[in-house]
């Protein structure tokens, strides 16, 4: 069994969908922790599950780097094999990375390496291409740039905007951070 913790800042419709589908027995990770860099409205679902959850809001940290190593100290209580970071709207400083690295993946509404950063969605939307789409990739120290583990295109419809197009990246998202999360459970994909 794989133990996953999970990282956000907002809603966390992606972290729902994805502590559904570990909650059927025969899917081979589970949930260990989720935690935000504030008190986002997501975590309620961890409390849904019966999940332990945690804040470490970015605001009450003097630099990114105290901020990374508070937020350390909470993954490091549940012992994760896997850190998910599922709409967490923060880069991780380069010392939680190289202390997890590359057991931390991330979850993005665009087809990398087009559409990077905070504003995946509106960008493509902005820049009239006729299609974006949806990536999970594992984190290095860069904005978006590590290996690319799963992605899939989607269409720009006309008339869409920023919320009826990330409406139809979302499912997408889930349903590859999903099977990735399960591909590295079940040793089909290496992380190196
Ligand atoms: C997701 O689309 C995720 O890919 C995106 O935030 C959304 C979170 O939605 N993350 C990024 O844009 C990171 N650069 P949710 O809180 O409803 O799951």
């Amino acid at each position: 069994m794989l133990n996953v913790a999970v990282l956000i800042s907002g809603a966390g419709s992606n972290l729902r969908a994805f502590l559904d589908a570990a909650a059927d027995a025969d899917y081979p990770a589970r949930v260990v922790a989720v935690g935000a860099d504030r008190d986002a409205e997501g975590l309620a679902h961890a409390d849904q599950f019966g999940i332990p959850s945690f804040s470490v809001p970015y605001s009450a940290y003097p630099t990114r780097d105290a901020w990374g190593e508070a937020l350390a100290v909470q993954l490091r209580a549940s012992n994760p094999d896997l850190i998910v970071l599922s709409g967490l709207m923060r880069l991780l400083p380069d010392g939680l990375v190289a202390e997890f690295a590359p057991r931390i993946i991330n979850t993005h509404p665009a087809y990398l390496p087009e559409f990077p950063g905070a504003h995946g969605v509106r960008d493509a939307l902005a820049s009239g291409a006729p299609q974006t789409g949806a990536s999970v990739i594992q984190v290095d120290g860069g904005v978006d740039t590590g290996p690319i583990l799963a992605q899939e295109r989607i269409a720009i419809e006309p008339g869409d905007t920023e919320e009826s197009l990330h409406d139809r990246i979302k499912p997408v998202e889930r349903r590859l951070l999903i099977d990735v999360v399960r591909r590295i459970a079940e040793g089909e994909l290496a992380l190196s």
